[in-house]
């Protein structure tokens, strides 16, 4: 973010104070900061009590080991229990839980009723096919309930799961596969998207060719819903249909109790090297961490509102937000499968008049489309159930926050930007609906419960006024536990800048305002945010070398007025590997194969073909100045590179491909 958008947003000083009925009625009132901060554990504790617990736990939280935190010692429950069962258990089998909408337009509505049914004929069902607790099991899944079942019926057996965008390639699924062990892939022929059935299956077939599954056997079984019903390939030994395993199980299982700390899913998020981070979320901590906050920041009143997350499960989004907190909470939901302009642009706002939403929970780069689309189609539907909105994945400018606030929200509904990560499963930072006065573009304060901070590089926190790095200052319960299989890189990376003062170094840059509000301003290590994705620069950079032609490469995220970042990669080739195409046609080769290796998302917007890159004398590439380049600025401090003449050769290049 340039210095200039930064002082723009610092003397935005609009503020809309909270709509006096939903400030009456809320759900967490003022009171409930100094509550927690007068006793952290025993609000927490409080919080617990929202849960069915098989067994109590004896302690909130146990801290001898930090950063290895737990939390509800003792304590055992079941989560699948927790966000189906007991709602039937409690007279409301009736109620809707899911609103699915296809993207063709067929539509189904499952009652709780219905889920604690689905979800139990598949936990059996996983478990005739040998899934005990503990196993690991990969999700593969287009939007569709199956995705939402397929995970809840591993949380009741116990099995630890791992969702892998659908957008992920097979190598990216075959990484993942492999690093956690997974016993089971349950996936799709495949999911509708842009008007299209958009095949899976065969991206599993060909990771489980990649990791060689025929040799080492990791995966036993691949258990496929159909969705599209196109073709795929079977293999008898270890493809198993969903409809012909599941929908013949009981709809009787007895849900074991697990221990709070049970692995519950791991979630793989780019990090500043090129191997992606397994992100490990335990059972009672997250439950409660992420019910409480939906509770909190939504204002969820389970009888009357319709809530709608339009995020992928296989982001946290999803898992945090359209999974377990809401189900825990007894929420009525809309899931939809496909893409905002299919078959029109009006997709979404239709389905809010159709299903009467309430609460929308959606990105900013989605405001950010819309905006460019016009306020015309919005207008079209009745948006007038909505009541409150939510952002989420990166910074939302004042623009859009205006927009979306006007033009979706009637002026009327309160935003709630919340300031979260994979790595924290529940929402941190953000402005509690019925009390505080939203500010365009800040996340504001921390949640009850939850310390955050800005700091200076050496630890002290900043004045009002001034920016720094942000920290969170306590132990949450929802916080991750480790990096599967890697503790050491989980201290590193999380906790070894502030180890001193015991603070969870999150890599984000923030300003504090006059009043103390806090203000998002990106990353300040080497991942970007494309569309509120993670992207790793040194994975794309991995992934471009692996190209024969490609000797080196550098990749930035420069500032995109829809996407907040795009991939930009520069590209030095190998010498004498000239065969083959040449320019336009091999950047585009270029840009498939980072797809093939990653995903579609992680393509560069667009490459550059240079002779050298800016490097410092110990070899350092300086990414600072390609972005320079990247966002037409003037390029900035050029002293420490050990070819002066590089950033003019590449400047040059920028000029004549531009
Ligand atoms: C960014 C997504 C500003 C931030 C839930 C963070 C945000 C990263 C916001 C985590 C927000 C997320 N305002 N920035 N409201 N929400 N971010 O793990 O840089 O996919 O570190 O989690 O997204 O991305 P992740």
């Amino acid at each position: 973010m340039s210095d200039e958008t930064l002082s723009n947003l610092l003397t935005e000083n609009r503020t809309f104070a909270p709509p006096a009925d939903l400030a009456a009625d809320a759900n967490v009132k003022a009171d409930a900061y100094a509550a927690a901060a007068a006793d952290h554990e025993g609000f927490w504790a409080e919080q617990a009590g929202r849960l069915d617990w098989a067994e109590p736990f004896t302690q909130v939280l146990d801290d001898t080991a930090a950063p290895f935190y737990k939390w509800f010692v003792g304590g055992k429950l079941n989560v699948a229990h927790n966000c189906v069962d007991r709602h039937v258990a409690a007279g409301r089998g009736d109620q809707v839980a899911i609103h699915f909408v296809g993207e063709p337009g067929d539509t189904r509505s499952i009652t709780y009723s219905d889920l604690k049914d689905e979800v139990s004929r598949a936990a059996n069902a996983i478990e005739e096919l040998g899934i005990v607790a503990g196993d690991r099991v990969a999700i593969y899944m287009p939007m569709i309930p199956e995705a939402v079942v397929a995970m809840l019926a591993c949380a009741r057996v116990g099995a630890t799961h791992t969702v892998v965008f659908g957008g992920f390639s097979a190598d990216a699924l075959a990484s993942r596969i492999e690093d956690c062990n997974a016993k089971l892939v349950i996936t799709a022929d495949g999911g509708y998207r842009r008007g299209a059935p958009s095949a899976l299956k065969p991206a599993v077939d060909a990771a489980l060719e990649k990791i060689d599954n025929a040799t080492t056997a990791i995966v036993e079984n691949v258990l496929v819903v159909r969705r599209t019903g196109q073709d795929v390939a079977w293999n008898t030994d270890v493809d198993v249909w969903w409809h012909e395993v599941v929908d013949e199980s009981s709809t009787d299982h007895r849900a074991q109790a697990f221990d709070a700390e049970h692995p519950l899913f791991v979630m793989y998020s780019s990090g500043t090297t090129g191997k992606p981070k397994g992100i490990l979320h335990t059972t009672a901590g997250y439950l409660v961490g992420t019910a409480y906050t939906h509770h909190a920041v939504f204002d969820l009143k389970p009888e009357t509102d319709v809530y709608w997350c339009t995020a992928d499960v296989g982001w946290i989004t999803g898992h945090s937000y359209i999974v377990y907190g809401p189900l825990a909470n007894g929420v009525t939901q809309v899931l939809y499968e496909g893409t905002p302009d299919t078959p029109h642009k009006g997709r979404w706002w239709e389905i809010i008049q159709d299903y009467k939403v309430t609460l929308f929970y959606t990105a900013p780069t989605a405001i950010r489309t819309f905006m460019k689309w016009g306020r015309s189609i919005p207008d079209e539907y009745d948006l007038s159930s909505l009541r409150l909105l939510g952002s989420v994945g990166e910074p939302i400018n004042p623009e859009a926050y205006m927009w979306y606030r006007e033009v979706i929200g009637g002026d009327r509904c309160p935003i709630v930007d919340t300031w979260w990560q994979t790595e924290t499963g529940m929402m941190m930072i953000s402005p509690l609906p019925g009390v505080t006065a939203g500010k365009p573009g800040s996340a504001m304060t921390a949640l009850p419960g939850v310390g955050a901070d800005v700091v200076s590089e050496d630890g002290v926190p900043v004045p009002n006024g001034s920016g720094g790095y942000l920290v969170l200052t306590k132990p949450w319960p929802s916080m991750l536990r480790t990096l599967l299989g890697d503790d050491e890189r989980f201290v590193d990376t999380y906790w070894s800048k502030y180890k001193e003062q015991g603070w969870y170094f999150a890599g984000d840059g923030a300003k504090k305002d006059d009043d103390g509000a806090i203000w998002l301003l990106g990353r300040v290590d080497d991942v970007m945010n494309v569309s509120g994705h993670r992207l790793s620069t040194t994975e794309i950079e991995s992934a471009l070398v692996s190209h024969p032609r490609v000797a080196e490469a550098a990749v930035v995220g420069a500032a995109d007025e829809t996407t907040g970042q795009a991939v930009v990669a520069y590209v030095i080739l190998r010498e004498g590997a000239s065969a083959g195409a040449t320019g336009e046609e091999l950047v585009q080769e270029l840009r498939n194969h980072v797809a093939k290796e990653i995903g579609a998302i992680a393509k560069p917007r667009s490459i550059m073909l240079v002779p050298e890159l800016p490097k410092t004398r110990s070899g350092k590439i300086m990414r600072r100045l390609l972005k320079d380049v990247a966002e037409n600025r003037t390029v900035g401090d050029t002293t420490t590179l050990a070819d002066a003449g590089v950033m003019a050769l590449i400047a040059e290049g920028q000029k004549t491909s531009t």
